[in-house]
């Protein structure tokens, strides 16, 4: 039987300075340890927010959130439990794809104050992602 992979969402106030080396060292971090534990998504940095997806083994995921959650260069403001990516991985190809994106900003206030599902926050956060694909190799 397969594994039944899941997805998640969180968005999180940002603590690192947008010119230094902590963005650098997260994406690294991310793209290698994300790579080990089958799990693939995009982060999203706004200057003062990020939005991350994550896609993987329920496991995989609770892992890394346990790292993540506990990450003094952010704290989390809402975060939406795992989720059956019933449709399939949204971003298979990514071990960590990131963007730098001001729009972020919209999203995330829309996002943090709504009463809205796990299913459905993904689903807000899909039009932002679809577009990344223009940001991809931009990194830094
Ligand atoms: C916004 C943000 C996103 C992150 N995303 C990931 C990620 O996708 N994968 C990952 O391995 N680490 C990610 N990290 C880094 C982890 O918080 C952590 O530092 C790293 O996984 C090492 O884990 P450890 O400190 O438990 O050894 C992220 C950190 C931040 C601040």
């Amino acid at each position: 039987m397969s594994i039944q992979l899941h997805r998640l969402l969180y968005a999180s106030k940002a603590h690192v300075d947008p010119c230094g080396k902590s963005l650098r060292d997260i994406v690294d971090t991310a793209t290698s340890r994300n790579a080990a534990l089958g799990v693939t998504g995009v982060l999203c940095f706004s200057g003062d927010h990020f939005l991350q997806l994550l896609e993987g083994p329920v496991s995989a995921l609770e892992e890394l959130m346990t790292s993540i959650r506990g990450d003094d260069r952010h704290s989390i403001l809402r975060e939406w439990p795992a989720a059956p990516a019933e449709d399939g991985l949204w971003f298979p190809q990514w071990a960590m794809g990131y963007a730098y994106d001001e729009q972020l900003e919209h999203l995330v206030s829309r996002l943090v104050g709504a009463p809205s599902s796990s299913h459905n926050a993904c689903l807000w956060a899909q039009p932002l992602f679809a577009r990344l694909e223009l940001y991809r190799g931009h990194i830094l």
